[in-house]
């Protein structure tokens, strides 16, 4: 591979469409060019979840658009490409065939190197694309709507797992008790935006595992405890949950927040105990989180822990992260790109099958 040159990613696991350019100079940390994302969400907001169906058709609509729009950004052409990555996975298997199969062709059009990426070591790298990125080592707190994992990071493919959910994931559980207070897909964002108006103490709910002595998750029964709450509430109030006055649904949302918040933030400290580390990354679309935000930096202030967060708009999926884990893949000498078009994709993919 060249001293310099340019990564573009694909990203298309879930309900987003993102393509990026990244530049490689180097053994500097890659430069984002330009990233464009579409999100599919008000195409979904009508069956209050992903169709995986329709992800793949619009997925296949908005990726060539997209990448002539980061070209154009950018200002580079196809010729500029060095090497095409995508989600390889895990997500839908539709969805991920759609970027894999563009990816390819691409590659083998332009007779360039293709590189497969896993989905969850892009989040975890796009704190890398911050204005204050981060140093290896640290511990890194990784929260998606899948997946909940907290992980020594060393380095480039260095991923030591801490502890996991046992069951549902932290966005999951965002999701879930959204969908049981009748506040709609995506849950997350908009369970939290009620949050703020609501009161954290007002209602007593389970802190999984938060004593646990280990750094394992476990949020289903969280959900199950919210639903009862908000059913005695609507008993109370002679009506459907849906129906309860917003202060209440406030409160309920405010509560889970904390619940969910509060488990977080505990376990992240205790792994950064046990490490000894004194730098803490997290990644994915609970990252976004504002309470879990204020709530890290405060204790983590205490205790001279650094914290490096994704920029907001990079939390959730986008091509950027996807372009920079294969960048940052490549410069670290982990994986080389190759000319092999037979793609596949990897619907279910745990982080372990790349560890270095
Ligand atoms: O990382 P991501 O975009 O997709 C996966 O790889 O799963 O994460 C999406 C998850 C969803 O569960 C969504 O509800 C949650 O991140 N999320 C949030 C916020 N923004 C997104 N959860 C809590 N607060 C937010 N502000
Ligand atoms: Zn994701």
């Amino acid at each position: 591979m060249a001293k310099d040159y340019c990564v573009l990613g694909i990203e298309s696991s879930c309900d987003e469409t993102g393509v990026a350019l990244v530049r490689v100079s180097g053994a500097a940390l890659p430069e984002l060019l330009a990233h464009a994302l579409y999100s599919q969400i008000e195409m979904h907001q009508a069956y209050g979840g992903v169709v995986p169906e329709l992800a793949s058709r619009d997925h296949i609509r908005r990726v060539l658009p997209l990448t002539q729009e980061v070209l154009a950004a950018s200002g580079q052409s196809l010729a500029d490409v060095d090497v095409v990555a995508f989600t390889r996975g895990p997500g839908l298997a539709g969805a991920l065939l759609v970027g894999a199969g563009v990816a390819c062709a691409l590659g083998a059009a332009l007779n360039k190197p293709v590189l497969g990426v896993h989905h969850l070591e892009g989040h975890l790298l796009s704190p890398f694309l911050s204005a204050d990125p981060p140093e290896f080592p640290f511990v890194a707190l990784l929260v998606s709507g899948g997946h909940s994992q907290l992980m020594q990071v060393t380095g480039v493919g260095q991923y030591h797992i801490l502890g996991e959910t046992i069951d549902d994931a932290a966005g999951e559980a965002f999701d879930k008790s959204a969908k049981l207070l009748g506040l709609g897909y995506p849950g997350g964002p908009a369970l939290s935006k009620l949050a703020e108006l609501g009161n954290p103490a007002a209602f007593k709910l389970p802190r999984p595992l938060l004593h646990s002595g280990d750094l394992d998750f476990s949020f289903a029964g969280l959900k199950t405890a919210v639903m009862v709450q908000a059913k005695k509430c609507a008993a109370a109030h002679g009506g459907a949950v849906e129906a309860l006055p917003q202060a209440v649904l406030a409160d309920l949302a405010a509560s889970t927040q904390a619940a969910i918040v509060e488990v977080l933030v505990k376990k992240s400290l205790t792994a950064l105990q046990q490490t000894g580390l004194k730098r803490l990354v997290v990644a994915g679309g609970v990252g976004a989180n504002r309470s879990l935000r204020t709530q890290l930096n405060a204790e983590c202030a205490k205790r001279q822990v650094r914290v490096h967060y994704p920029e907001l708009h990079l939390c959730t999926d986008n091509g950027a992260m996807i372009a920079m884990a294969a960048a940052m893949r490549l410069q670290a000498g982990q994986q080389t790109a190759n000319k092999q078009y037979n793609f596949d994709v990897k619907p279910r993919w745990s982080l372990d099958a790349i560890l270095s």
